[in-house]
């Protein structure tokens, strides 16, 4: 009778052995997903394969023009979200190709954009669909067949709003928008932008990350409840 109750209580620690490895997992795997600018890439791309389009590639350079343009623009959206920006042409060769790193012989041809902002963060799903590709418009820019690139940049300014920018392009990939030294001196201070290498700032991925550090800590604390109860009993 002791020997089967023991034997039973093993394979129950080990069946939560199983379960909380592949809840670590799942939050490892969870925090390289979390970023919304390249979770926004997959969000068009499923869009277009839907309607038989070619994926896009997902473009740094790109990734980072659209985060400029939307740092630059982010001051200029109205309370209910409307987008009151117009930079300059010139300002994609001049400004934000040059804080990017993009080697400026690689520069291909913007074949469309779409910009958005919201008083408050959304997530992507529903900023894809509420804010950036609302329209008939907007959604046969997403839609056009020139494309063959895709960059998306968002950053939110604290207490006021968040602005959203997607830039297309029909360029070779690798062979445009090519950032100097692959993107290692950009200096993200804050937002975040697709096919990056660095996490999000100050944007939503902070408390996602802060949320996944939390949820190792409870865990390990409750693994070392569970193999050492008596030393937790001690305390
Ligand atoms: C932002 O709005 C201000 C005030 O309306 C305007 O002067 C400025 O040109 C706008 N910025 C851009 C880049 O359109
Ligand atoms: C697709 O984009 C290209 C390049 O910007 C433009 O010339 C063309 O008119 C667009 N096509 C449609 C159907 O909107
Ligand atoms: C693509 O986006 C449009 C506009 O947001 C939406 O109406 C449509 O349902 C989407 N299609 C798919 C397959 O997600
Ligand atoms: C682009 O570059 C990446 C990494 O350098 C490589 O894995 C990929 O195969 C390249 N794609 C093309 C189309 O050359």
């Amino acid at each position: 009778m002791m020997v089967a109750a023991k034997k039973h209580y093993c394979c129950c620690e080990w069946k939560w052995i199983v379960f909380f490895q592949l809840l670590l997992a799942t939050v490892v795997c969870s925090s390289h997903h979390g970023d919304p600018a390249n979770d926004l890439v997959d969000i068009i791309n499923k869009n277009r394969t839907s309607q038989k389009l070619p994926q896009l590639n997902d473009s740094p350079g790109l990734g980072c023009m659209a985060l400029q343009y939307a740092e630059l623009c982010k001051g200029n959206c109205t309370s209910n979200g409307v987008v009151n920006c117009k930079p300059p042409e010139d300002d994609f060769t001049e400004v934000f190709g040059p804080n990017c790193g993009v080697e400026l012989p690689t520069f291909g041809t913007i074949t469309g954009h779409i910009v958005g902002c919201q008083p408050k963060y959304l997530e992507p799903s529903p900023a894809f669909s509420h804010v950036l590709v609302k329209d008939s418009k907007a959604l046969s820019i997403l839609r056009n067949k020139s494309h063959t690139e895709v960059g998306v940049g968002l950053v939110g300014a604290h207490k006021s709003s968040f602005f959203w920018c997607i830039l297309f392009s029909n360029g070779k990939t690798n062979s445009t928008f090519v950032l100097e030294d692959n993107g290692k001196g950009i200096k993200q201070k804050k937002g975040c932008f697709s096919g990056s290498t660095s996490p999000c700032s100050n944007g939503q991925r902070i408390p996602v990350f802060l949320n996944n550090v939390m949820a190792l800590v409870l865990l390990h604390f409750s693994l070392l409840q569970h193999w050492y109860p008596t030393w937790f009993a001690m305390m």
